[in-house]
Formats: C-alpha cells, structure tokens, sequence
C-alpha cells in the first residue's frame, strides 16, 4: 500500500469525501447502489469542470489563429474503429481467478496467482475496451457500433470538410472535447479511470519535416497551460514512453504525469501520429485524404501532433493539487486554492446580521449588482466564521461581508481566501475591484 499522504500530502479518501460532502463528484446512479467507475459532477463540480474546459478552449482555440473547434458525435461508423486499429489491438490482456472469479489485467500482475485470494489463474485473454452497442432497432438488421473510446477519431474523418470548409493552411489544428468511454477492467482511484469520461484534444496537422519541431512545441505549450492555471510545477513531470509502450500509431509519445496520492500517473498524452490515421482513413474509406500546397504545388498525407488531456483527471489533479489542510488559531482550516478562473464560486456576499433588514437588503442589492459578471452566492444560514470556513473548502476567492456598519458608511468587508486578509471597500467601486482582481475575459 503506497502512503498517499506521504506521497503528495493528502490522501485521495480526503478529496472524495470533500467531493461528495460539498456537491462536486457523486458516484453515479448511487442510491441503487453505484455502477463501478461512473461518476455525477454536482453543482459545485459542473461549475469546475466547465471552467476548466473554458480555458483549455480559450487557451488552445481562441487565443491562437491556427486552429479550428469541432463537435463530432459519440456513435460513429464502425469501420472507423477498423481503420484507427481500435478492433483490433484496443485490448487488454486479462485472467481471470478461477476461484474467486475477479478479472486482472496481466501487466498489472506480479504473480502467477490471484492478488486478492491466491486462487489460480485462466490463460490469458485479450479484451476489447469498446462498449458496443446497436443502431437501428429492426430485429436482425440492427448494425453493432461502439462508443467511441477517443474523440480524435471524430476529427480525422471530418479532415476533409473541415479542410474544405475553412479554407486552412497547414500547419492548423482541430480541437475538440467530448465524452469517451472505456470498459476499463483496472479502476479505482476514485475518477483517475473512469469507464466515461471527457476527453480534450487536439489534432496539430503539419507538413512532414516539420513534425519534430511542432512536437517540441506541444510539449512546452501543454505542461505550460498547467502551471498558468496554478498547478505547482514540483508535481507535474514529463515521461517520454520507450518502444515497448508507443502505441502502434506514434513515432513519439510522451506523458504528462502528474503526482497523484497513488504516485506519478498520467495526466495527458502528447503524441506524433505521423500519418498513419489520414492514411488509414483514406486506404478503408477510398476518400484521398490528402494536402494539397499550393505554394509549392505538392501533395501529401500530414503529420499529427495530438496532445490528448483527460478532463476529469485534470479536475481531480486540480483538486488535489489546491487541497491545503492547516492549523489556524486552534482550528483545523481546509481550503481549495483554486485559481479563481478555476473556482466553481467566484464570490459569497454574506450578511452579519440576517434580522437586520436594512443588510440584507445591500446584501441582496450586492449580490444582484455582481451575478451579471460572477457566480455568485448569497449565504446567511450560519456564523461568518462557519460561513468563511465553508467557502475556503469550495475554493470561493472572495467573500464580501455586509455589517452594521455597512450602512452607515456604504463599505463592505472583502475577504481573500488565500491570505484570509480582510479590506473595507465601497459598495460602488466593488465591480471595478473585482475587475482587477479577476481577469475572466
Ligand atoms: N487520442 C489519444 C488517446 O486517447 P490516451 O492516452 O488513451 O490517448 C488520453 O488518452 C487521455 O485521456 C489520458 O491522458 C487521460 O487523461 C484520459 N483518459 C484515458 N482513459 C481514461 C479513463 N479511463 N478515465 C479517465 N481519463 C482517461
């Protein structure tokens, strides 16, 4: 058992309960009792997953001039699935216990005998990790199709319309997030291996030659995004796979781990998927994915450079990384020190006093004037100082206090949840004071 605290300071139990206790992460389906490694995102982890999704956007598709977004659906045409090599190599190697009938994964095996009783083991299987479902609902002519297992599928097929449709120059990329699904046999680790889940990525077109250098690129670029959002760079680290682990697909591939409680683990993956998939795309459907550059007149089958992140690894890893436990004036202080672009909760107004009219009525009148701009919470069902301790443990940057005195001088008190240090401001610069302190444009 590996000491999760030890390892990156909290234990993955703590972020769990958080989670649940706060209205971020349910299990799915929970009170039938759960189905293994699906998970519900509560009203607290809506609002993070989304904001995180914002900035991957933002970051990959509105502040660059070179790539493209898309929406592909789930279902696809399944000899997609053929040509991308999903059918036939997408598979674990799995036993099974003979007495107590759990499923392993061989790689995940030290021994020749069951972990969990010391039963014996069947020979080797290999299982596909596509859920297949059917399409069409007459008897006998149903077409069995799969949910996708990766988005970036969806963005190879739709090469050529996107090509034709916006006119791009290579190099120029495609980036898409969505839902993908996997019937992983090793879960656990609360969200980390989800059976569905988000998928961010990018598909970077390039002209051969040049893809050495984009791959570069990509590498800095992504672990870069991670750190501008906070995510202390200590635990973040770069593995490039060697032969044995490259997929049949990538000339190179690297992770980006992340130190998880359970140890380095992989937060997204960065690979150079040469040509193989327009080429594959083209040789399976007949369609001549090819580019054609007409400064130079040739014609040929791009690179890709992929970088793939996890969405829901990448809240969790954001989760865990903002965790603070301390000590403060006797009283135990848990807090998420979520950048504020990340923080479900932008800013609590809470009134001192809830039966003195005249403040919650600048309270609300606060509130109302802020929900414009912010995600904004009113909350008067406890002391300040529980209603303090309950904001610093969903990573809420500010909270804004309405007094006594309030009414006489027109000043709130603001609170920042990092440094817990607290400023008079008038009620009619506080728009322009939350404008300095978060950009969210
Ligand atoms: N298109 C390339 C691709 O899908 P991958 O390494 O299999 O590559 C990319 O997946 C990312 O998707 C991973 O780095 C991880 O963050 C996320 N991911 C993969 N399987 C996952 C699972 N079962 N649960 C949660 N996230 C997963």
């Amino acid at each position: 058992m590996t000491d999760e605290k030890k390892v990156c300071g909290v234990e993955l139990k703590d972020i769990a309960n958080l989670c649940k206790r706060r209205g971020f992460i349910f299990q799915d389906s929970e009170i039938y009792g759960g189905i293994g490694s699906v998970w519900d995102y509560g009203p607290l982890g809506v609002e993070l997953k989304k904001n995180l999704k914002d900035q991957w956007w933002k970051r990959m598709v509105y502040q660059r001039d070179d790539v493209e977004g898309l929406d592909a659906a789930i279902l696809m045409n399944p000899e997609t699935w053929k040509a991308s090599g999903h059918v036939a190599s997408f598979a674990d190697l799995m036993v099974d216990c003979r007495e107590c009938k759990k499923r392993f994964r061989v790689d995940k095996l030290d021994g020749k005998v069951c972990p969990e009783c010391g039963g014996g083991l069947t020979d080797p299987r290999s299982f596909n990790l596509m859920f297949k479902t059917q399409v069409g609902s007459v008897e006998g002519t149903a077409q069995d199709v799969y949910l996708r297992p990766e988005t970036a599928q969806g963005i190879f097929v739709n090469f050529e319309n996107i090509l034709n449709s916006s006119r791009r120059k290579l190099p120029f990329g495609v980036a898409q997030q969505g839902k993908s699904f996997r019937n992983e046999i090793t879960t656990g680790n609360f969200t980390f291996r989800s059976r569905e889940f988000e998928q961010m990525e990018l598909e970077f077109f390039v002209k051969p030659g040049e893809d050495d250098e984009w791959y570069e690129y990509w590498l800095r670029e992504r672990m870069d995004w991670y750190t501008s959002l906070g995510m202390n760079r200590d635990n973040l680290r770069l593995r490039e796979h060697d032969k044995e682990e490259l997929a049949h697909y990538a000339k190179r591939c690297h992770d980006i781990e992340y130190l998880f409680p359970m140890g380095w683990s992989e937060l997204e993956g960065i690979a150079n998927r040469t040509d193989y998939d327009l080429k594959k795309h083209s040789e399976i459907s007949g369609r001549d994915l090819v580019y054609f550059d007409d400064s130079t007149g040739e014609k040929y089958t791009p690179y890709v450079i992929e970088p793939s992140g996890g969405i829901d690894r990448a809240v969790l890893a954001f989760l865990i990384d903002s965790y603070r436990s301390e000590t403060v004036k006797d009283r135990k202080r848990v807090s998420l020190s979520l950048d504020y672009r990340l923080a479900p909760l932008k800013i609590a107004v809470l009134p001192l006093l809830r039966n003195r009219p005249e403040i919650v009525e600048m309270a609300k009148k606060i509130q109302g004037d802020l929900k414009g701009d912010y995600r904004v919470v009113y909350d008067d069902t406890a002391s300040i100082g529980r209603l303090y301790r309950r904001q610093d443990e969903i990573g809420t940057p500010y909270c804004v206090t309405v007094d006594v005195e309030s009414i006489d001088d027109g000043k709130v008190t603001v609170r920042d949840r990092d440094s817990m240090g607290q400023e008079r401001v008038s009620c009619g610069s506080l728009k322009k004071y939350f404008e300095e302190k978060m950009d969210l444009i």
